[in-house]
């Protein structure tokens, strides 16, 4: 990956930037930078405008309104250079059903005119990379839609590039693959590649990014390191706890009433209490005061990290002043993943 030098040092240069459609906005002013080989996230719901900011960054649309510089040139102007030197990889994928993975690569390359050698070498390369060997022959129609993914995934790596954007490239895929996927970006970005992701799994962009933008609405809501977005906006820590006993209201009543506690929850089905705080070492001992008071027997109790999910919702709920019922939590991630992943879907 060069870099050039001229172009100065951002990847991605956006001033309000805007996107309507008749009277919807769906991107609202939004202004940006996305430094070289950096991961730069777009976290937000479905309808945030993830999406509709990558295709006027690609060139695929025009903006309404508003500026950005691709690797220091003109969107507006010169959007041929860009496309040669960018990479996009687009959330629904558009195939030749009839070709094979190796001939749908090997078009690919040809598009991008990848010389004849190289580009045998480098299907030979990706194919085993993305653990493609046993579907290499079959036709993209035939393919299940983890198979396609790593297909289309896999095809974008043909060519050089300085520059990739990845919009929600893990959909539909199970978390030991997802995992695979982005071990795989991570190590591209360690070679100086730049990459713009767009997810709306939370872990995922955690995992990922060295800086995400929080979208909601058309709007960037927050933009910050994932350790300063938990910081900043997670609430402090969380002690959770099950009492032998299982529900009580005198100790629900009791703890929420304690100045150390910020909130309390109970889940019934588990019978498990969470209580934010930032103090966990005073709600501890204090809690096992109040225990010990109403006669109850805690069996099981931890300190908990925030997530990042927290800081999410607290983001989406303040920006836009609305409810939280349409953001998707996202699949459990992290904690369900082992060290490393696969690129081979689950059965
Ligand atoms: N071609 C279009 N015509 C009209 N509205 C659109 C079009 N594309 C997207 N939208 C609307 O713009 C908003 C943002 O969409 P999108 O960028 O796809 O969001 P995301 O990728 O974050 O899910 C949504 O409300 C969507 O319905
Ligand atoms: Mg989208």
């Amino acid at each position: 990956m060069e870099v050039d030098l001229a172009s100065g040092s951002f990847a991605v240069n956006v001033k309000d930037l805007s996107k309507r459609f008749g009277d919807k906005v769906a991107v609202d002013s939004v202004s940006f930078e996305v430094k070289r080989s950096e991961v730069f996230g777009f976290l937000g719901p479905n309808g945030a405008g993830k999406t509709t900011t990558i295709k006027m960054l690609t060139t695929l649309l025009p903006p309404t309104s508003g500026q950005a510089k691709i690797l220091g040139l003109d969107l507006r102007s010169e959007g041929k250079k860009i496309r040669q030197r960018i990479g996009v990889v687009q959330q629904q994928d558009s195939f030749d059903q009839g070709l094979n993975v190796e001939t749908s690569m090997n078009l690919y390359g040809l598009i991008w005119d990848v010389p004849k050698q190289e580009r045998r070498r480098r299907i030979d390369e990706l194919i085993e990379r993305f653990e493609m060997q046993e579907f290499r022959k079959k036709q993209v129609v035939d393919l299940s839609g983890g198979q396609r993914r790593r297909l289309q995934v896999a095809r974008e790596f043909i060519h050089d590039m300085d520059l990739l954007f990845l919009d929600e490239p893990t959909v539909g895929l199970d978390p030991l693959a997802r995992r695979a996927f982005l071990d795989f970006f991570k190590e591209k970005v360690k070679d100086g590649l730049t990459i713009f992701f767009t997810t709306h799994i939370i872990e995922e962009a955690e995992y990922l990014c060295d800086r995400i933008a929080v979208m909601n609405e058309g709007r960037i809501v927050e933009i910050d390191t994932p350790g300063n977005l938990k910081r900043r906006f997670g609430s402090a820590k969380a002690v959770e706890f099950r009492l032998l006993e299982g529900a009580s209201k005198n100790l629900v009543k009791a703890l929420s009433s304690s100045e150390v506690v910020n909130k309390l929850v109970l889940d019934e089905l588990s019978g498990t209490y969470r209580a934010t705080t930032s103090k966990p070492e005073l709600v501890i001992p204090e809690l096992y005061r109040l225990a010990d008071k109403l006669s109850l027997h805690i069996s099981s109790i931890y300190i908990a990290e925030t997530t990042l999910e927290d800081a999410f919702i607290s983001l989406v709920k303040n920006g836009s002043g609305n409810d939280s019922s349409h953001v998707h939590s996202g699949e459990s991630y992290a904690a369900a993943s082992p060290p490393r992943g696969s690129f081979k879907e689950a059965e």
